[in-house]
This record gives structure tokens, C-alpha cells and sequence, in this order.
């Protein structure tokens, strides 16, 4: 079905930025079945860090002067993501995602991007179908793990047995340590690149970037949300992206990392939230060995349909969401 013509899609403005997370918060836990849905999430914000982020562009469905849905559109180099897509349940199946997503596939032709992906229902076929509409195509499920580091977590992770914080170092080997995650991400698939989504951390104080090293060289970096107002909220760490150096000895950096993680969590009294795709299943099985406990799962679809950075090799957590 073609949405109504007075449905229209724009940028998302400043002061539609929380009702757009109420809708999101509405949809999700309308779909899902949640006693009351507004509450979907807890103190957890997908929306306003982001919408206040330059890799990320916030659309938004509008009927007149109502917003009535919204897509956030992030990129990280040559690969970009969408989601989460909501639309305010009283417009279901009247064409308001699609239009949503046609201004997606602009944002990223805009954006030079040729490789993108989603997370989704996998049991859903209306979302599968939407999703293959604009050419995604599903392939591994991707697992929502959850683990509560322990009291004192073990093995020392860094310089001094502590993980280095991303905002502690002075500005010089702060944007070299940038540099160093750029390169290491490359190194993982061409042209993946999350400055954005460093500095954007920094910027706005909505979390960390958990650096692992050895002999001066960056061996993985975790970027980290949490606090009031982030993806993470004040009682969980949300790995948003992580990665260990690719090559020989990965699997060792990327424990490494877990251990810096675990410390980092730790310190803000949070239990971890991570994703990782199972097709990158070596660090998917080190998680598991680690504590990790898969909570949900979504499948990741992609355009066009290729492995990308989910593959064995890979050490990276992430989930698209
Ligand atoms: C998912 C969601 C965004 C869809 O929004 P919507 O405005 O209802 O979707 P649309 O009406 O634009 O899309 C309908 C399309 O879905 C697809 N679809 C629907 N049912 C389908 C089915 N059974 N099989 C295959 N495709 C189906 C079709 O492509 C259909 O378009 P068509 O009829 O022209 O072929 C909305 O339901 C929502 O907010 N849900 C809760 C939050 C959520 O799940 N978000 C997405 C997370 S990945």
C-alpha cells in the first residue's frame, strides 16, 4: 500500500527528537508485547545521542506538522546501518517504512555507501519482506549476549594491568589512538572507519573507548556506552563496536579485550551488553567461554548480499541496531 499523500519525509528537527523516542519506545514495545509499551528500553536512549551525532542523519515521517515515525541512518566509512525504523502503531501497513526507507537508500547513495546492513525479527516475514523490498538480503543471526563481570575481573588488560580510556589520554595520542582504530578496522574491511562514532562518544559523554595495546600498537579498541541519556543508560555497558587487530594471534587480542571490557564495566557498576554475528564464530564461542549468555536474536541483512565484516576471521562485536 502507498502511504497517504499528505505523509511526507524530512530531517528529524530538535524538538521532535523525544517524541520520536517515545514512538520508537511505543512501536518496539507494542511488537513485542510489553505490558506498557512506553516503557520499552528503561532509561536507555537510541535517539538523542545519536540525532546529536554528524555520521548519523535522524529522518522523519510526518502526516502534516505530526511526526508520525522515524530511521536513523549511521555510517561508519564505507558501511552504513539503519535502524532503529519506527513508525507510531496506528499508521502500520500504510506505507509509511517504505517511504522512510527510500529516503534511507538516498541518505546512503548521498553518502557514497555501497555496502549496508540491518538487524531484524527473523521470524518476522513482514519485516524480512520489507527489508528485501530495497534489496537486503538475511544471512547469520547475530546474538545479543549479556554478561555481568565478576567482583575483581581477572588478567590484567592493559599498561598496568588497566585498560586504557580513550578520554584520559592527552590530545596527541588521543588522535593517534584514533588513527591507530581507523587502521585497524581497515585492516577488517576496507573503508570501515568508526571516527564518528569515537569522537561522537567523546563529545557528548554518553560513554568510553576501551583500548587495548602491546609494544605501542593498538590491539583492539571497545567503544563503550554508558551513563544517563546514552544507548547503554546508567546500569549497562552497550559495546556498540569492537574489534581486535586482525591477522595472527587475533583470538588471543581479541580476550584481551573481553578482560578490558570486563574491567572497564566493572568500574561503572554495569553489566555488559554486546553483539556479536555468528558467522564470526570463534569470537562468538570466546564470548560464550567467556560468561557470555545470549539474551536475544535478530538476523543481519545486508546489501548487497556478502559477507562484509561478518565472517570467521573477524573479531568484532557489534549488532546494527
Ligand atoms: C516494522 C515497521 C517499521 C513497518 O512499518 P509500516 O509502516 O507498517 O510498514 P509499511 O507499511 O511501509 O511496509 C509494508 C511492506 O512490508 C512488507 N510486508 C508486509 N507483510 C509482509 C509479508 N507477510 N510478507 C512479505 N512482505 C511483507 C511488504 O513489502 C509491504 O509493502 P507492499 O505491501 O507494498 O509489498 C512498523 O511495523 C514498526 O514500527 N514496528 C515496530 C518496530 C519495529 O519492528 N521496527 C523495525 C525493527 S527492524
Amino acid at each position: 500500500m502507498a502511504a497517504k499523500p499528505s505523509v511526507k519525509v524530512g530531517s528529524l528537527k530538535q524538538n521532535e527528537v523525544e517524541e520520536a523516542g517515545r514512538i520508537m519506545r511505543l512501536a518496539f514495545g507494542t511488537f513485542l508485547g510489553v505490558p506498557n509499551p512506553v516503557e520499552f528500553m528503561g532509561d536507555r536512549n537510541f535517539i538523542a545521542p545519536r540525532w546529536r551525532s554528524s555520521h548519523v542523519k535522524v529522518l522523519a515521517a510526518r502526516e502534516g506538522d505530526r511526526l508520525i515515525g522515524s530511521n536513523v541512518v549511521t555510517r561508519w566509512g564505507s558501511f552504513g546501518f539503519f535502524g532503529p525504523l519506527t513508525v507510531l502503531p496506528e499508521f502500520w501497513d500504510s506505507g509509511v517504512a517504505k517511504m522512510l526507507l527510500e529516503g534511507t537508500m538516498t541518505v546512503f547513495d548521498r553518502w557514497g555507501v555501497r555496502h549496508s546492513g540491518l538487524f531484524t525479527f527473523p521470524h518476522s516475514a513482514k519485516h524480512i519482506g520489507l527489508y528485501q523490498k530495497f534489496g537486503y538480503w538475511p544471512a547469520y543471526l547475530t546474538a545479543i549476549m549479556t554478561h555481568t563481570p565478576e567482583a575483581r575481573p581477572a588478567e590484567p588488560a592493559g599498561q598496568n594491568g588497566q585498560p586504557q580510556l580513550l578520554s584520559s589520554l592527552p590530545k596527541g595520542r588521543r588522535e593517534q589512538a584514533i588513527t591507530a582504530c581507523g587502521r585497524l578496522t581497515g585492516q577488517i574491511n576496507r573503508g570501515l572507519q568508526l571516527e564518528g562514532e569515537i569522537r561522537s562518544v567523546l563529545k557528548n559523554r554518553t560513554g568510553e573507548v576501551v583500548l587495548v595495546h602491546a609494544r605501542g600498537t593498538v590491539d583492539g579498541f571497545a567503544i563503550c556506552m554508558n551513563g544517563a541519556g546514552s544507548e547503554g543508560g546508567e546500569k549497562l555497558c552497550y559495546i556498540k563496536f569492537a574489534a581486535a587487530r586482525p591477522g595472527a594471534g587475533a583470538p588471543d587480542r581479541f580476550d584481551k579485550l573481553l578482560h578490558a571490557c570486563d574491567r572497564f564495566a566493572h568500574s561503572r557498576g554495569a553489566a555488559i551488553e554486546a553483539g556479536v554475528n555468528l558467522a564470526r564464530e570463534d569470537a562468538f564461542r570466546r564470548m560464550r567461554a567467556h560468561g557470555y549468555r545470549a539474551a536475544m536474536q535478530g538476523v543481519a541483512m545486508q546489501r548487497p548480499h556478502i559477507a562484509g565484516f561478518n565472517r570467521a576471521d573477524a573479531y568484532v562485536i557489534d549488532d546494527w541496531r
